[in-house]
């Protein structure tokens, strides 16, 4: 059969009971993207529906423990702002014919309902969720740089007020089954195996009635009440200026239509989503957001590129419960994976232990998990101060000390418990791998998993391949990322690999820029303006004084760049960070003031900056970056954006450093050249750079 026949929704005509059902099925698509094809299908199916007049509609998907993920972003790609405002407007008018229907329709959601999956729900007359881990509702169009374009900022706002929905949109929220009933978002919660019994009964009893703006008088008021809406309006706009100074447009585009909606209708108001989406998306915040989104969406399938077979992995080994190890072993135990910990004594591993059951209770508290299954999550993990327990392990991840004997002999400890084939991943934030495992007797089987810090929050592990690694311990390494629901980047080996690597560079430049008379705060203010989340000398506050300055070193040596003495200095009067002591700051009251002992150890009075700190700062970064590629370190420009972006914040509405230097052109070339000309050959253009092909076509 021709797949021109295949349909992605269909109409299934009413049963005894009356109930009909729209089923959506994209073919080919395991979480049923919404895509013209879709857009097309599911307006002939509301046409259908609408012919067979049944008593009440299901709509459902296909797909098990999937809903819809959301729009085709690739559909987003490339377009033209005409075409894209004329797709989002035929799926509005899909929408608005499904709300138009005369006999109560009912989204029966068994997984991610987000983006436009939930744009769907909201214009039938009831949602009912599965209580499943997969299940959630959410806009996130704003983290894309984008606006919800399918009703959402005017039917969210209509069904649970303008103040909630503004949160929702705003801070791109997804919420789990149970927060989504208390915030308003659905009716039930039932179990995943009544959900479609659920979705009926409610079809057949409820009447079709309108959303009143919030569920309290003090929520309506807010939506409907012209005055104390312009106030609520106001704040929030104030409040996504302070947060992203100007620089993304997204959000203040979604608060626009929504005010647009409510003062004068539904059909402005999608007017002027329909209008703000064209805008976004072929806008320059726009178009690097969803290139990232969608890098990280193929980056699933393209890191598997080049690599051997992953082992299944079931059971992990943790050894150090210290700060980076507690964060592992739960993140693991998130993932479903069997956890065995290991530290150096009992008081350690009670002290690792405690974090977890911190750590999983706050994300319990934040929805980010149903309390019944952060007590699963819990229960996962067990510890003790050896390695009893070992030998059932798939994957062993060290998080000991950052010092290379301890890790070599954890290693040669771990040889003499664990199975041939399991996996030996060293944490190390800069160690090479070659040498963590030379004391081994099977180095291929160790490999860098490299987390970031706070490991619950930061989505990237860099896979780290040494020369004689084992490439089916790679593609386990990259299983177990994804298994602990992280994007992995797979990276040579060599001091800093890639991220600490170019991070180390870019904040040894601002040694060097200290030790020419810039001021601290200059440095730090100029980067955060520029859009990086800290500055560079606040970073090594925040990371540890004696963390940054062995990282710092280790790239140093192998660079040949500026190394961090001024940290060495510092740490051995007692600054080591900003919960130790104070660093490049000191910290009191919740104040934050320079360090007066950084100049006078620097030895050199501060004088004026006369040239631009964010482009030298963050053109050093990104030639090493472009360097990396030069030394295979990185195999390919997307990887080198999605580490840096997912990695260490670079800003993200560039795009990564070389979308960056996409954007640059010529001219990355020509300052490196000047800053060469007047800082020394460490500004040299890299290779990739000089040869000025861009990174990325589009
Ligand atoms: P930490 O000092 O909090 O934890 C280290 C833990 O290892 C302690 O609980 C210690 O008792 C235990 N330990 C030491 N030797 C051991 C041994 N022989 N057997 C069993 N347990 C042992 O240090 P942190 O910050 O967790 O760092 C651990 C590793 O993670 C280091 O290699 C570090 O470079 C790396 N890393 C750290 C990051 C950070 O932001 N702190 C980020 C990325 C990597």
């Amino acid at each position: 059969m021709p797949s021109a026949q295949v349909r992605s929704v269909t109409f299934v005509p009413a049963d005894a009971s009356g109930v009909a059902r729209i089923v959506i099925d994209r073919p080919d698509d395991p979480v049923n993207a919404m895509d013209l094809r879709v857009v097309e299908d599911f307006a002939a199916a509301i046409v259908a529906a609408r012919a067979a007049a049944p008593r009440g509609l299901i709509v459902a998907s296909g797909k098990d423990g999937r809903f819809v993920a959301g729009a085709d972003l690739s559909l987003l790609s490339g377009g033209s702002r005409i075409e894209i405002e004329r797709a989002i407007r035929a799926f509005q008018q899909v929408l608005n014919d499904l709300a138009a229907l005369p006999f109560t329709t009912v989204a029966a959601i068994n997984g991610a309902a987000i983006g436009g999956g939930l744009e769907l729900a909201l214009a039938c007359d009831r949602r009912i969720i599965a209580d499943a881990p997969s299940a959630r509702v959410g806009l996130t169009e704003t983290r894309l740089g984008l606006v919800p374009g399918a009703g959402g900022t005017q039917r969210l706002p209509r069904l649970i007020g303008l103040v909630r929905a503004l949160d929702v949109i705003l801070n791109a929220r997804t919420l789990a089954p149970r927060r989504a009933l208390r915030a308003g978002i659905v009716d039930e919660v039932v179990h995943p195996a009544v959900l479609l019994k659920a979705a009926a009964d409610h079809a057949l009893r409820d009447r079709k009635q309108k959303p009143r703006g919030g569920a309290t008088a003090v929520e309506r008021a807010t939506t409907w009440l012209p005055p104390v809406r312009a106030f609520a309006l106001r704040q929030a706009r104030s409040r996504v200026l302070a947060e992203t100074k100007g620089r993304y447009p997204a959000p203040l585009a979604a608060i626009d239509a929504i005010a647009t909606g409510l003062a004068k209708g539904m059909a402005a108001g999608l007017d002027a989503e329909a209008r703000a989406l064209g805008e976004l998306a072929v806008g320059g915040t726009g178009k690097n957001l969803v290139a990232l989104a969608l890098l990280t969406l193929h980056q699933r399938k393209a890191v598997l590129q080049g690599l051997g077979r992953a082992r299944p992995i079931a059971a992990v080994g943790v050894v150090g419960l210290g700060f980076m190890g507690s964060g592992i072993a739960q993140a693991a135990a998130a993932g479903g994976l069997r956890v065995r910990a290991r530290d150096r004594d009992a008081a350690a591993v009670a002290k690792g232990l405690s974090t977890i059951r911190q750590l999983t209770a706050e994300a319990a508290k934040k929805g980010v998990f149903e309390r019944r299954e952060a007590a699963r999550i819990v229960g996962r993990i067990t510890g003790g101060p050896d390695l009893a327990g070992f030998s059932g392990a798939d994957l062993v991840i060290e998080a000991v000390f950052e010092e290379l004997a301890t890790k070599q002999r954890v290693v040669e400890e771990l040889e003499q418990v664990l199975r041939p084939d399991a996996v030996i991943a060293s944490n190390t934030s800069a160690l090479p791998i070659a040498e963590i495992a030379r004391r081994a007797r099977a180095p291929e089987r160790v490999v860098g998993m490299h987390f970031f810090s706070p490991v619950h929050r930061m989505p990237l592990i860099e896979v780290v391949r040494s020369a004689r690694a084992d490439p089916d311990a790679i593609a386990t390494a990259v299983a177990a990322a994804h298994a602990l629901g992280k994007t992995a980047i797979v990276v040579g080996d060599g001091a800093g690999f890639y991220t600490t690597r170019v991070l180390s560079v870019m904040i040894g430049e601002a040694f060097a820029m200290l030790a020419e008379g810039a001021d601290i705060e200059a440095i730090d203010r100029a980067m955060v303006e520029f859009g990086w989340p800290v500055g560079p000398l606040q970073e090594v506050d925040e990371v540890g004084l004696e963390v940054a300055a062995h990282a710092g070193e280790t790239v140093a040596k192998a660079r040949g760049i500026t190394p961090p003495t001024i940290v060495n200095a510092l740490v051995a009067e007692g600054f080591k960070g900003k919960a130790k002591g104070g660093g490049f700051y000191r910290y009191s009251g919740g104040r934050r003031t320079p360090n007066p002992r950084v100049r006078e150890l620097v030895g050199v009075d501060s004088r004026p900056v006369v040239e631009d700190i964010a482009e030298r700062l963050t053109l050093a970064l990104v030639n090493e970056a472009a360097r990396c590629l030069d030394e295979r370190v990185l195999r390919s420009p997307a990887e080198g954006d999605l580490g840096a972006v997912l990695g260490f914040g670079f800003p993200p509405f560039l795009g990564g450093p070389f979308r960056y230097a996409d954007a640059l052109g010529d001219g990355v070339v020509a300052s490196l050249e000047r800053l060469a000309a007047a800082h020394g050959d460490r500004f040299a253009p890299a290779n990739a750079l000089r040869s000025r092909r861009a990174f990325f076509r589009v």
